[in-house]
């Protein structure tokens, strides 16, 4: 009969599979890409190191990052007709819902990559994804603000490319300033890879079904949007945004009372994780690089900043914050940091899209290349109607 079972939402959110490529303690706050602590790449590798290490197990010494950057700086053009897909959305649509048109259009562009069971093919759109988000991100951001798409340059670092592209234009170069792209380097490396998260288990789950890279990161682009997950770094500076409209400090008692009223389902975005309960070591790597990039531009003042504090404070010593151990995560910080260096808050996801491609694909890379791997097939706990009739519609 119905009701004989206790719904347990945990038993169906939880998927298992084996992994080499990161390691998180959520209890310790530890996080591994490959084995080297997250705190020693983020200071001392670039972006393009941590995506050699994460898909193929090593940091390259000098001839393979030499190689693997020629590579990759040699795929950032995307095809032209790729623009007139762009131009088919409306200026004013979603970044996320533009990238997750366009990513799975690759498909539709690079047929020489989109055999999965084909380890080349595989290599390929590793590079190509990994090299043409930044152009694709760049040409979502110019579309919306109705300027003319920026050109990749061969002679610039993949990040500072990547600011190059969203903020030169045809009449003026863009001098990048090292702190802000340093800093954007690290938003990077820190949202490379984060294990099975939801939308790597979406693009695992999605690539099981042979499907090509593309499609399978498409699906990880779209899980990701959502504001529980990557879209909450978005959701962050919004909730931080509303809370300076309606009073800023001296109201955030307030606020605070919201979210501790369950009714309101008001949350603390940017706060929580389903895996840390301590600090992500990812915040306080990102707290540091706010502090840096705000001295940098001057912006200590900023009053976004100052309210981020207060709450940071408030989550650190609250009795219900600390009881439910609802720390800051990775996304409180990232969006002050992207706020600063001049990206809309509409495009923050986007960019956890562009820095997470690479785990993406090492991860479904790991899946596709292990001989045992079959489709998958979430189990279900069946707590529905047991077997009935159908009855006649003048008797039901
Ligand atoms: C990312 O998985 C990953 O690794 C993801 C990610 C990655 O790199 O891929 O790390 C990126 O998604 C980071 C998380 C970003 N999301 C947010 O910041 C959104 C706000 N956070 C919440 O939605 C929430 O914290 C989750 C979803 C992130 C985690 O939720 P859990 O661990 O499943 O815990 P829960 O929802 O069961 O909450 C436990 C308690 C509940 O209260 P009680 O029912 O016990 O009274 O804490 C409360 C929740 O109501 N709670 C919050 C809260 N998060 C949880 N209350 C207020 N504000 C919040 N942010």
């Amino acid at each position: 009969q119905t009701g004989k079972f206790t719904y347990d939402p945990g038993f169906l959110s939880t998927a298992s599979c084996n992994s080499t490529i990161t390691y998180i303690d959520g209890d310790k706050g530890e996080l591994l890409y490959r084995g080297y602590p997250i705190e020693q790449l983020a200071t001392n590798c670039d972006f393009l190191e941590t995506c050699h290490l994460l898909l193929y197990g090593e940091l390259p010494n000098a001839a393979q990052k030499a190689d693997f950057d020629h590579r990759v700086t040699h795929h950032t053009m995307v095809n032209e007709q790729m623009q007139f897909f762009l131009r088919g959305f409306r200026r004013d649509a979603h970044p996320m819902a533009v990238m997750t048109g366009l990513v799975g259009a690759m498909s539709a562009f690079y047929h020489d990559s989109t055999d999965i069971n084909n380890p080349e093919h595989r290599e390929i759109a590793a590079i190509r994804l990994i090299a043409k988000m930044p152009t694709l991100v760049a040409m979502a951001y110019k579309y919306s603000i109705g300027q003319p798409f920026i050109y990749p340059r061969n002679d610039l670092g993949y990040t500072a490319n990547f600011m190059h592209m969203m903020f030169a234009t045809p009449c003026e170069k863009y001098e990048p300033n090292e702190v802000l792209v340093r800093a954007m380097e690290r938003i990077f490396i820190l949202h490379a890879d984060h294990e099975q998260n939801a939308s790597t288990s979406t693009v695992r789950l999605c690539g099981s079904s042979g499907t090509n890279p593309f499609a399978a990161i498409a699906a990880g682009v779209a899980c990701l949007w959502g504001p529980a997950h990557g879209g909450a770094n978005e959701a962050a500076l919004t909730m931080l945004e509303e809370i300076q409209r309606n009073g800023g400090v001296e109201k955030i008692g307030e606020f605070i009372k919201q979210v501790k009223d369950k009714n309101s389902g008001v949350k603390l975005m940017g706060f929580g994780h389903r895996v840390y309960k301590n600090y992500d070591p990812r915040a306080k790597l990102m707290r540091e690089t706010c502090h840096e990039v705000l001295t940098a531009l001057g912006l200590h003042d900023d009053p976004l900043f100052k309210l981020a504090m207060a709450l940071e404070k408030i989550a650190l010593e609250d009795d219900y914050f600390v009881s439910r151990k609802l720390y800051p995560n990775v996304d409180f910080y990232s969006g002050i940091v992207q706020r600063a260096i001049g990206i809309p808050v509409s495009l923050f996801t986007a960019i956890f899209a562009l820095a997470r491609t690479v785990g993406w694909i090492a991860q479904l890379n790991e899946m596709i290349g292990d001989p045992e791997y079959k489709i998958g097939r979430p189990r279900q706990l069946f707590v529905g109607a047991t077997a009935r009739d159908v009855l006649a519609i003048n008797k039901r």
